[in-house]
């Protein structure tokens, strides 16, 4: 963190540059040129003022290799300009065209047999082949050469989505690359050897030219995890390279336009260490993309809080979400009444001051073409269109109301989240293939929301030492200076919270020995005052293995328990495993749940997997009003509502500050006692006492103080 970026963010072509962003990707080269105007009436109607522009055109603009056609790129450009529709340029790498391939097929990647990847879809290339890079910076400095002082051109959108169907590539590019990454990182060969534990089935290498990248080697072959977690790291920092040379290229000819790349951050995914990424940005950018179901809302704060932190509580942008459903799942549900305005209303009340879509006008053809849009196949005269004007009007209000530039208020509890750990947990070799640190991540999140509270996301390598408790999910991989720092924040008063499968291994997948969690040489536990001895795995699916172990407050486990001892006389255990399935396992009456006081701080050691509803309960019932960092606890002035089913998030500039409410469930929520002036009400009717709302479902009430 210590290079990064100063944060700069586009100016719209609205007087003073200033307004809430609202558009989409914009793929006017799948159209003739004829209905560029009808785009753009429908565009100024709707709102829009900013674009993504040519992220897959690439063979448009260079379609031979000696032969580039700007022509299209200028008169698209020209038009939106004179409409006042700033354009997010891409780099417009995500694909590269046909004919390179036939002149270079060495660009390809490799897959993990060896065999080249087929050109034909999106991100054919190996971010480590310099032939590759050469050509794309070509094109970058290209447009930087020509847009870099066009006026309508606000910011460069690079690549697209960097990883998403490259991440892993096993060619010989990324051998050499790989190689000289481990001679970087390592110094010497010995160094390499004794962090990837080579004396395990005799795999000491004698020099870096004989470091392997994790190919395939045989069906039932189990890599090892620490090689396999260096390669993970190794395409993060390809990835990362290769955004950092586009965006140099650029910005050596146009510097002062600021940069921005589309982040994958949802609870389903999370390609990249974006922790790293977002140093290397100017402002940050993310793809997010509903889940269906009872989850929705809660999903959708759960990753923008990790934006939100990966952003440093600035402002964020959502370069992408859909309007309604998307075709690349099983079965597309489209959005619920209300759901298209309220997910982008409430990513402003996450924090974001950019609603983006994928994409401008729906596609005739190609993979695409049963997503959703702005502009339905159905044209102008729909219900989906009209959601899309009304959300522009909306925009517009809360950018007037000055929303814009405000910040979140950050919440007193941080659940931290681990890139490696999130690679870590997808190793084939560890005592379960169900763990999943995000999942976890999200689990806490949505348990916090259960009891109440809200809670910020934040990534381990940052700094949450302001935070009044941390809560670390299946944190998997804890170095010995992670330990040292939640050893002084407990020590310094702070409260943590320690999961089941935390702090088992060092950065460079080895196990902390002495009992578990061993992170640290013992610090940890010395903190927990507990120590483990074995794990007890459930969840197997053969007949007559126990499917769940209760504990004695009335929670169940279903997947992982640490048999620990509790070896310390301050250690309150607030739950033990009990009954019968305890009883076969040898764990009746073995702590699962434990306090310690330690310092000044306490430290809470959640011994086994629960899921949400106990979270909650845990947190509760085990977890005092202050060290919940409860935010809504004290509601005995300000507003009344009932915190589980309604949502408040609070975004607060140097004068105006403004109060944002959303309903979690299905049920209309009330709230009263509301100061301020309601600048923005969706689905959401003022009561008759003055300051009284109820919200129905899928609706939001903004409030400016
Ligand atoms: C086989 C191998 C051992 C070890 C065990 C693990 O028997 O020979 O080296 O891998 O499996 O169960
Ligand atoms: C990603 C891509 C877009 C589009 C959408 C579809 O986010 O960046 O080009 O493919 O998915 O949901």
């Amino acid at each position: 963190m210590a290079n990064r970026r100063t944060f700069r963010w586009p100016s719209l072509l609205t007087e003073g540059g200033r307004g809430i962003a609202f558009g989409g990707d914009y793929n006017p080269d799948q159209w003739s040129e004829d209905i560029w105007d009808e785009d753009i009436r429908l565009m100024k109607q709707a709102g829009v003022n900013t674009v993504a522009l040519a992220i897959f055109s690439w063979d448009r603009i260079q379609p031979e290799e000696h032969r580039w056609e700007f022509g299209w790129l200028d008169r698209i450009i020209d038009k939106l300009g004179k409409a006042g529709i700033a354009v997010d340029l891409a780099s417009a790498t995500a694909t590269a065209p046909l004919w390179l391939y036939e002149t270079h097929s060495e660009v390809l990647p490799h897959d993990k047999f060896g065999h080249p990847i087929n050109a034909g879809s999106r991100q054919s290339w190996s971010p480590t082949s310099p032939v590759f890079k050469e050509y794309a910076l070509t094109l970058c400095r290209k447009l930087a050469e020509r847009y870099g002082d066009n006026p309508t051109v606000t910011a460069w959108h690079m690549g697209n989505e960097y990883g998403w169907n490259n991440r892993y590539d096993y060619c010989d590019n990324a051998l050499h690359a790989f190689r000289a990454w481990c001679e970087r990182k390592y110094g010497t060969i010995g160094a390499l050897n004794q962090a990837w534990g080579t004396t395990f089935w005799g795999q000491e290498m004698n020099g870096f030219d004989e470091v392997l990248i994790p190919r395939f080697m045989g069906a039932d072959s189990m890599v090892n995890p620490g090689q396999k977690l260096d390669f993970e790291r190794f395409g993060n920092d390809m990835l990362l390279d290769f955004y950092k040379a586009e965006r140099d290229a650029i910005a050596e000819i146009c510097p002062d336009k600021p940069f921005t790349t589309n982040f994958m951050v949802s609870t389903d995914q999370c390609c990249m260490d974006y922790a790293d990424w977002a140093g290397e940005v100017d402002f940050v950018s993310n793809d997010h993309y509903f889940h269906e179901g009872e989850s929705h809302i809660d999903e959708l704060f759960c990753s923008d809080a990790l934006m939100d932190a990966l952003a440093l509580g600035k402002p964020w942008y959502v370069m992408e979400h859909s309007t309604s459903a998307v075709q690349w799942k099983d079965l597309n549900t489209r959005k619920r009444k209300g759901e298209t305005v309220r997910d982008s209303i409430a990513h402003v009340a996450m924090g974001a001051d950019a609603i983006n879509f994928f994409q401008w006008r729906a596609s005739a053809f190609g993979a695409e073409s049963f997503h959703s849009a702005m502009v339905p196949h159905a044209g102008e005269d729909t219900r989906l269109y009209r959601q899309v004007c009304e959300l522009g009007a909306a925009l517009k209000t809360l950018g007037d109301a000055g929303v814009q530039g405000t910040e979140l208020v950050p919440s007193g509890t941080a659940i931290l989240f681990s890139a490696e750990s999130e690679w870590a947990t997808r190793s084939e070799t560890l005592p379960s293939k169900k763990l999943n640190h995000w999942h976890d991540v999200r689990d806490w999140y949505r348990a916090f929301l259960d009891a109440g509270t809200r809670a910020d996301i934040v990534p381990l390598k940052y700094d949450w030492s302001g935070y009044r408790t941390v809560v670390l999910p299946t944190v998997l991989i804890l170095s010995g200076e992670d330990v040292n720092r939640l050893e002084r924040f407990v020590r310094g008063g702070g409260t943590v919270v320690v999961g089941y499968a935390t702090g088992l291994i060092d950065e460079n997948f080895h196990t902390w020995l002495g009992g578990y969690p061993g992170a640290g040489d013992g610090v940890l536990r010395g903190m927990l005052g507990i120590r483990g001895e074995e794990f007890n795995i459930l969840g197997a699916e053969a007949a007559g293995e126990p499917c769940e172990i209760h504990l004695s407050n009335g929670m169940t486990t279903r997947l992982w328990q640490n048999d620990i001892n509790v070896d310390d006389d301050g250690v309150d255990v607030l739950a033990t495993y009990a009954g019968e399935e305890a009883d076969e396992w040898d764990l009746d009456g073995t702590a699962a749940i434990t306090r310690n006081a330690y310092g000044e701080g306490s430290a809470y050691f959640v011994g086994c997997d629960l899921d949400v509803a106990d979270l909650a309960m845990f947190i509760t019932t085990g977890l005092n009003p202050a060290e919940r960092g409860d935010r809504n606890a004290s509601q005995e002035s300000g507003p009344h509502y009932d915190p589980i089913t309604t949502l408040h998030t609070e975004r607060a500039g140097a004068e105006v500050a403004f109060d944002f409410y959303l309903p979690r469930g299905k049920h209309e929520v009330k709230i009263d006692g509301v100061e301020g002036e309601p600048v923005y009400r969706f689905r959401c009717d003022e009561g008759t006492e003055p300051g009284s709302y109820a919200i129905h479902r899928n609706g939001v009430l903004v409030i400016k103080r």
